[in-house]
């Protein structure tokens, strides 16, 4: 457990011509710094409107005082009694998303990440009553306030698409940027926000003209700037999972915060992108004020790694917090008031980790909290007043179902979002941290004076050795070893890295988008005629050997073309920014093969099929 102040305040401070136009507040609980806000609180001097819990995705919802889950590593949809003892169970799919809950009609929608499908459950018989057929890869799911539409965004089609909850037929669709996940709408039913994984930011989506527009995230939290890093040292918003609202004026994102370019005293860090004193990747809380035209935000540094897990108790206006790389629960007290202020910590695990993914509150107001690792409800009853000392009441249940993992592979995926000092320097990092869902965080870190982009993983390990973009791993297990000595970790034990390795290799390929297939034949088409197969070809689309091309590494190693959709920018310097580009020869890698003569449908037409991979 993890409990390391992140200390953006002094940060800010420390910058020379920095100045902040609010002030900041920093808020301690008990238990040491956990809370941090900067930025001016955008509540006011009442707690917000109740927000129904239907309203927002989740993987874990309250039934009464018991709970229904969504697990997705077993597939299972489970239904639990207040004291976290599975009750019924019904296979959705494996890898699934997330679901909602209309408790008055006693109906779950469960997104079916992998047969792209709403499952409609009755919760009380704990069948699946029909399926809504939906575009590819759905995610998010979310009602409306008068239980009428579901809301759903789609990952690899990148839509929202609102349906009929009745009758599941489709009422309308918006596009959405690359990699939405989560969904909530206010209780107004005026709007919706879905999170991104890589964009940095959140969709505003207007209900009533389908239209979505991008906030920034977290534009109030001060750069961290680097004079001799070559470029300003910025950093980035990314991994925002989740989104709910406190009443119809206020939201709240948990996300992290990456800094590529390590800063080492105002000269740039070059061995380790683990990080020193300061870590590369913090982890803060979105807050978003909505009137008018303007988006007010403010943002809070939190100590929950990879934070994922939301949930807000009006009746008590407190929110609660959790993430999968510390197990740990932090409440947050007056959330939508001008008085916010932390309140206490939960431990979640004495033992086995648990790698809370889903959070919810019951109508007594306890906190359910999924632990996804051990696969069991944790059940913590908060002091009820601030004046009350005592440390939260912290009751975990029995494991609810088996693991669809060997347990060589359950334990890889617990290495893989533990931040440990194995891994990297001070425990600063996770793999999961620059890898988010087995994928990547679109950025390019600064290694031994290069720009690297982070790598897919998912489905690509198999098959695609050598590692790394110069390719100068020859196996998966040096790549984890060279990985982990770059990050400043200690190195894992031979047992951790074989399962790590296992964990990895695993890993199911990502979903690709819906294309044209008439387009995607063209374009396989031009594929081979242009030459591609003679570097990138086989069941993984490479040969696995080294090329010198323009501008670039001294040799890079054909990559793997398996996901490419999904893994934006482009090259091994992120050069280029979309598939296009990279055809266009606008990124800074040249001479892989000559594009220039291709006309514009050739080069739709192109991407079509690379969509497809
Ligand atoms: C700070 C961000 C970051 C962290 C943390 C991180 N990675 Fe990576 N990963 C990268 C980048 C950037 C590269 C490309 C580096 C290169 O090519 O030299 C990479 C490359 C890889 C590769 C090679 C993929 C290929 O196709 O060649 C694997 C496998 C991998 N990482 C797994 C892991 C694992 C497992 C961990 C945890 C032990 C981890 N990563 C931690 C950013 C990160
Ligand atoms: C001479 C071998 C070779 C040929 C021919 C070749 N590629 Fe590549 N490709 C590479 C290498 C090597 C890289 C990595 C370059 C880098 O980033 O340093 C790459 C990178 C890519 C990427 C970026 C992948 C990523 O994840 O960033 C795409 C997409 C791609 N190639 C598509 C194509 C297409 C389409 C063609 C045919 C028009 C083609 N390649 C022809 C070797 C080749």
């Amino acid at each position: 457990m993890r409990t390391r102040s992140l200390a953006l305040g002094v940060l800010a401070a420390a910058v020379p011509g920095l100045t902040l136009a609010k002030p900041m507040i920093r808020l301690e609980s008990g238990s040491g710094p956990a809370f941090q806000l900067v930025g001016r609180p955008l509540g006011g001097a009442r707690p917000a409107a109740p927000t129904p819990a239907y309203l927002t995705g989740a993987r874990i919802m309250a039934d009464g005082e018991g709970a229904l889950v969504i697990d997705a590593d077993s597939g299972a949809l489970l239904r639990t009694d207040a004291g976290g003892k599975g009750l019924a169970q019904v296979a959705i799919a494996r890898d699934a998303g997330l679901m909602t809950f209309d408790a008055a009609a006693r109906i779950a929608y469960v997104a079916d990440r992998r047969n792209d499908r709403i499952a409609v459950v009755h919760t009380d018989t704990m069948t699946v009553a029909s399926s809504i057929a939906t575009p590819a890869e759905p995610y998010g799911v979310a009602l409306t306030p008068d239980r009428s539409q579901l809301l759903v965004s789609t990952i690899a089609d990148r839509t929202l698409v609102a349906y009929d909850a009745a009758t599941g037929r489709e009422r309308w669709r918006t596009a959405l940027g690359s990699e939405p996940r989560g969904l909530a709408v206010s209780p107004d039913g005026t709007r919706a926000l879905v999170a991104y994984l890589t964009t940095g930011t959140v969709d505003q989506i207007d209900l009533r003209a389908h239209r979505a527009d991008p906030i920034a995230l977290g534009h109030e939290t001060p750069a961290r700037r680097c004079r001799h890093c070559g470029n300003d040292g910025d950093s980035f918003a990314r991994g925002a999972f989740a989104v709910t609202f406190l009443g119809n004026q206020m939201a709240v994102a948990p996300f992290q915060r990456e800094v590529p370019v390590q800063d080492n005293g105002g000269a740039e860090r070059a061995g380790s992108y683990g990080g020193g004193s300061e870590s590369p990747v913090t982890h803060q809380l979105a807050f978003f004020r909505f009137g008018g035209e303007l988006t007010e935000q403010a943002t809070a540094a939190i100590s929950q790694h990879q934070p994922r897990a939301v949930a807000w108790d009006p009746e008590r206006d407190a929110l609660y917090v959790a993430g999968l790389g510390s197990d740990t629960v932090i409440q947050i007290r007056n959330a939508s008031q001008a008085s916010i202020a932390a309140g206490r910590i939960a431990g979640l695990s004495a033992g086995d980790a648990c790698g809370p993914d889903g959070l919810a509150v019951t109508a007594s107001g306890r906190v359910l909290a999924w632990c996804s690792f051990t696969r069991s409800v944790v059940r913590i009853d908060f002091p009820a007043s601030e004046a009350d000392r005592g440390a939260p009441a912290v009751a975990p249940g029995p494991a609810l179902i088996a693991s669809a993992m060997t347990a060589r592979q359950h334990d890889g995926m617990v290495v893989f979002h533990a931040a440990s000092a194995a891994v990297s320097e001070s425990g600063n990092l996770a793999c999961a941290s620059c890898h988010p869902d087995n994928r990547a965080d679109g950025l390019s870190w600064r290694i031994e004076k290069h720009e690297l982009q982070t790598p897919l993983l998912s489905g690509r390990v198999v098959g695609t050795h050598p590692y790394k973009w110069d390719g100068g791993d020859a196996t998966l297990r040096d790549s984890l070893r060279s990985t982990m000595k770059r990050l400043g970790g200690t190195g894992l034990s031979r047992r951790d890295t074989d399962a790590l390795a296992a964990y990895l290799e695993a890993l199911p390929a990502v979903r690709t988008p819906t294309r044209d297939p008439a387009q995607v034949a063209r374009g396989r088409k031009v594929f081979d005629s242009e030459g591609c197969r003679s570097c990138h070809d086989g069941p993984t689309y490479t040969d696995q050997q080294r090329h010198k091309l323009a501008g670039t590494l001294r040799e890079s190693d054909t990559p793997s073309l398996l996901g490419v959709a999904a893994s934006a920018p482009y090259f091994h310097d992120g050069s280029a920014a979309t598939l296009e580009a990279l055809l266009r020869d606008r990124g800074a890698v040249h001479g892989m093969a000559d594009t220039a003569r291709l006309t514009a449908h050739e080069v739709a037409d192109l991407t079509a099929f690379l969509d497809t991979l």
